[in-house]
Formats: structure tokens, C-alpha cells, sequence
């Protein structure tokens, strides 16, 4: 067990925020399959109170997702805490976006924009530190590019300026998401502040947690793209961390896990909106199933939720182990 603030967590990794992806289904999914907690996509501070369906969807939390983060984005101190304020009640934390590399939301001076702003960055913190009930954490990369890895200093100031918790990718902005994470970076922020750290980039299965855990001595993970279509990995981990077996889900297992997806996309998202969005999750659950690219090929033909629960009771006949067993 380890704590952000007061919030106590179980040993293992949390849900890495993913615009499109960590919506209220999948976050459910994964907490399911033990994520420590999970965070929302990105949102803006400033496009929120113009749009009255996104406010809708963050509403949801399911109930089983506790503790959960909002993550918001921003580069105005007090408009960002006024939003998190009035839509994070339910959020046992709220995260803020210091690494997203889109040229989008650098070029507005936000994400990871704010790796060169430091005194920004702090006032951000700081005014949301101030005036949000809940602990504040900082997701950051280790800086801009290859000639400002500004990481420790950054770090510092964002323990300074009143930061509950660092969940540190270990890539520049500059590299997006090319070469590899860079977890001596993360070990050395872990010893340059007294806050937990979660380490994050790169984990794609429970060997490679246990790994990053004893080389960088974090106190959690995030894992992001290793849980796209592989919610399972979160009992992996744990598992790992444990020094027990490696939960590896038969069939019938992922079978249920996909409906109950289906079921949670019908419940949020409007008929076409649902199905489009499960289209995507199912080709990411396909990794591993016998002809997997023909049988996206079909996926992306399908047009009601019907046809793509039909589908996954078809998918038997194209199960076979991965060589890592999930
Ligand atoms: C599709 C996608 C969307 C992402 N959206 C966000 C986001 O909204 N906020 C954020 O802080 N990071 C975002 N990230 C970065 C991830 O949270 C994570 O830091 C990164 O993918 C590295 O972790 P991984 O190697 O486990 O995927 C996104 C990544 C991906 C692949």
C-alpha cells in the first residue's frame, strides 16, 4: 500500500491518462482489473464551460473507479482551479497536465509547453494547491528537448509550489513517443523529492513493472498504451509486484470483459458514438487472436452494437495464447 495526500493505494500501477481512450467504460474496465486508481482524458479549463456535453460525460465516475483523478489542462492558474473546483468534487484527485506534446496545445501555451515556463507552472500549481480540497498532482515528461532536461529543477519547484504527487514520463516533448522512457531520469526525481513518484512509459507487461520499480524505486506506475485492448495487465502487475503468478485471462474471461465493455458504451455514449468507440477498443482487444488483421478489417465494417457482441462470441475460434500468455 502507498498514499497520495490521504488517499491510500494499492501496490500496482495506475491508468495513464489518454485523450479518446480513458473514458468512464474504459476506466471502469481497468479499475476493474485492478488499476491502482485511474485518471480522465485531458480536459481544457477553458473549452469546458462551452461545451455542456463533455461537462455531461465528466460527470460519470462509475462507482467501482474510486479513486479516480481529473486530469485538467490550462495555462490560466485561476480559470483552472474555478473548473476543477466546480467539476472535480467527485475526483479523489486532480491531475494537471504538464507533458502533452500535441502542437495544438503547445502552441497555446499549455501541456508541455509549461516544462519551459516553470514560474507558470509553479503559479498553476500552487493556485490550484491553494484553493482545491483534494491533492494536486503533476503529470510532467523530463523535458523539452534533448538540451533542456530541465526534469529535477521542474520537479523541485512543482513539490515547491504545493504538488501532492509526480507521475513523471520519461521522454522529452521533443521525442513524442519515439525512443525509449528514460527511467534513470525518473530514479533520479525520485531522489530529489520527498512527494511520491509515479514512474510512467514503456511498461507493457509485469515483468517490465517489477523492473522499473526496483531500478527507479517509485512508489507507482502508469501505464498507458499497455493496457490499449490489455485492461488485464493491471492484475499482471500487481501480480508481479507480489512475486505471485501472472493473472493470464482464458477466453471466457475476455469474452466477458469485452460484453461488459459493449454494455458500458451503450449506457454513456449515444448508439453510433458507442459503437465507433468500441470499434476502436476492439481492434486493440484483437492483439493476439488468430488472424487479428482480417478480423479488424471486419470490425471496422460493423455498424450496430449487436453485430460486435455477435462478433466477440465468434472470436473463440481465432483464440490462441500470446507467448506472454495474455
Ligand atoms: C492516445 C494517447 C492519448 C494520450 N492522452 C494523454 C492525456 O490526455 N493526458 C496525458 O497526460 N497524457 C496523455 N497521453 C500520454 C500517456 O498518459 C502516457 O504518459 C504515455 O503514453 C507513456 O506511457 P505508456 O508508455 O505507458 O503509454 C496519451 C497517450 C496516448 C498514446
Amino acid at each position: 500500500m502507498w498514499s497520495i495526500g490521504n488517499v491510500t493505494l494499492a501496490d500496482g500501477a495506475a491508468l495513464s491518462p489518454m485523450a479518446g481512450v480513458t473514458d468512464m467504460p474504459f476506466r471502469h474496465i481497468c479499475r476493474l482489473n485492478g488499476a491502482a486508481y485511474t485518471v480522465t482524458e485531458m480536459i481544457s479549463a477553458k473549452a469546458l464551460s462551452h461545451n455542456p456535453a463533455r461537462e455531461a460525460e465528466l460527470r460519470l465516475l462509475s462507482g467501482i473507479e474510486r479513486p479516480a483523478a481529473l486530469q485538467i489542462f490550462g495555462n490560466e492558474p485561476e480559470r483552472m482551479a474555478d473548473m476543477a473546483q466546480q467539476y472535480g468534487a467527485d475526483f479523489a484527485f486532480i491531475d494537471i497536465n504538464m507533458g502533452c506534446p500535441a502542437p495544438k496545445i503547445v502552441r497555446g501555451g499549455q501541456g508541455s509547453a509549461l516544462l519551459c515556463q516553470s514560474q507558470l507552472a509553479g503559479r498553476i500549481i500552487a493556485c490550484c494547491a491553494r484553493r482545491l480540497s483534494q491533492p494536486v498532482t503533476v503529470k510532467m515528461r523530463i523535458g523539452w528537448d534533448a538540451d533542456h532536461r530541465n526534469y529535477l529543477d521542474f520537479a523541485r519547484m512543482a513539490q515547491d509550489s504545493g504538488a501532492a504527487a509526480l507521475c513523471v514520463h520519461g521522454r522529452t516533448r521533443e521525442q513524442f513517443y519515439a525512443g525509449t522512457a528514460d527511467w534513470q531520469a525518473i530514479a533520479e526525481i525520485k531522489r530529489a523529492v520527498r512527494i511520491p513518484v509515479l514512474g510512467n512509459g514503456d511498461i507493457w507487461d509485469g515483468p517490465d513493472a517489477l523492473r522499473r520499480m526496483a531500478q527507479s524505486g517509485v512508489d507507482g506506475l502508469m501505464v498507458g498504451r499497455g493496457a490499449l485492448g490489455n485492461p488485464w495487465i493491471f492484475r499482471r502487475i500487481s501480480d508481479a509486484l507480489a512475486g505471485r503468478p501472472l493473472y493470464t485471462p482464458d477466453f471466457a474471461q475476455k469474452r466477458q470483459v469485452m460484453l461488459l465493455h459493449c454494455r458500458l458504451q451503450q449506457q454513456v455514449y449515444p448508439a453510433r458514438q458507442a459503437v465507433l468507440r468500441m470499434r476502436k477498443h476492439m481492434a486493440w482487444y484483437l492483439k493476439g487472436f488468430r488472424d487479428a488483421a482480417k478480423l479488424r478489417q471486419r470490425v471496422f465494417q460493423m455498424e450496430s452494437m449487436a453485430q460486435i457482441e455477435a462478433f466477440v462470441d465468434e472470436l473463440e475460434a481465432y483464440s490462441s495464447r500470446r507467448a506472454d500468455g495474455v
